[in-house]
């Protein structure tokens, strides 16, 4: 005989994500509940299936649906897996959702949606494997809600929990014709740059906050990426260029005297100087490593 509590633990080893399974009773009232037994099928035709238990009180109704709906729910929505797999009264009321263009609620704040015709239904023991045929989905990009072992967890606090502080400075040798433009501080000139606590979207968030300063700059190549284990922080420096008036609070430095400046910190003083070696013959090579060692990369 097998031992049922053995069973579920082992199932439950399966890391999943959380989904809320949605649709609408004979009377048109929105019926729901919260189900980690999603699964993709097939591409084409587009088929997802979900496994609704015959101890559901919504049960009949998932088993005779024409249109269910999935909304994969995102980091930080416990609250909503709760309602779904519990709360007894009107769990539509206590959450925010829309109606999908057939009138199947979306639950807000998931990180996908998926609405489905009935496919197939197929009996099987305590549950019902329900096919659906996706007709319309939505998703984007934030990180999901995850499940194990009867506990949420969430991949991205894992991962910041795993490497507390991490530090990522982006920043850019903005070239302005023979000059390049510093940063004066009261210990050196150093490099605008902008910190951020993801290593995603760098380019982009270097773009926007130089042209916060009024620094519109052409951003081109990867000049320089280094790791500083004592810190905890992660360098990337792209160069680029510019023209027009020098943004208050940089100053146009002449290239010819870079390795002749006072900087904030060593690592800004040696790849300057290398980049006035390189501006000579404009043959720029890119940087890997740590702030100790690493390697020189000349472009093929
Ligand atoms: C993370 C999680 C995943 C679940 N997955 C499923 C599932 O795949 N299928 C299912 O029938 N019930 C699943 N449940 C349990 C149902 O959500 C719960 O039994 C249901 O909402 C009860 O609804 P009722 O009070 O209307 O019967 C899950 C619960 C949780 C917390």
């Amino acid at each position: 005989m097998t031992d049922l509590r053995a069973l579920r633990s082992a199932f439950g080893r399966f890391m999943t994500g959380v989904t809320v399974v949605t649709t609408r009773d004979a009377s048109g009232t929105p019926v729901g509940f919260t189900a980690n037994s999603f699964s993709s099928v097939s591409l084409d035709p587009p088929l997802l299936s979900v496994c609704p238990s015959r101890t559901l009180s919504s049960f009949d109704t998932f088993a005779t649906c024409d249109r269910f709906a999935v909304s994969i729910l995102a980091e930080g929505q416990e609250d909503v897996s709760t309602t779904f797999a519990s709360f007894k009264g009107d769990r539509f009321a206590t959450t925010r959702w829309t109606p999908d263009a057939h009138g199947i609620p979306l639950i807000g704040g998931a990180i996908a949606h998926f609405s489905c015709r009935t496919h197939t239904r197929v009996e099987a023991g305590d549950h019902l494997l329900l096919l659906g045929e996706v007709d319309s989905f939505t998703h984007d990009d934030r990180p999901g809600l995850g499940y194990l072992s009867g506990r949420y967890f969430s991949l991205g606090l894992e991962q910041a929990a795993r490497d507390p502080g991490r530090i990522n400075i982006c920043g850019a040798i903005v070239e302005h014709g023979a000059h390049v433009l510093l940063e004066p501080t009261p210990t050196g000139y150093r490099l605008p740059h902008v910190q951020l606590t993801e290593r995603r979207g760098l380019r982009a968030s270097l773009s926007a906050a130089l042209a916060a300063r009024g620094l519109h700059a052409h951003l081109g190549q990867v000049y320089s990426v280094y790791n500083d284990a004592r810190t905890n922080t992660h360098f990337a420096w792209l160069l680029g260029s510019c023209t027009g008036p020098v943004p208050a609070g940089l100053e146009a430095v002449p290239t010819t005297t870079l390795a002749a400046q006072k900087y904030t910190d060593l690592s800004t003083a040696t790849m300057l100087a290398r980049f006035a070696t390189e501006a000579a013959s404009r043959d720029f090579t890119l940087y890997l490593g740590d702030t100790e060692t690493g390697d020189i990369h000349e472009r093929p």
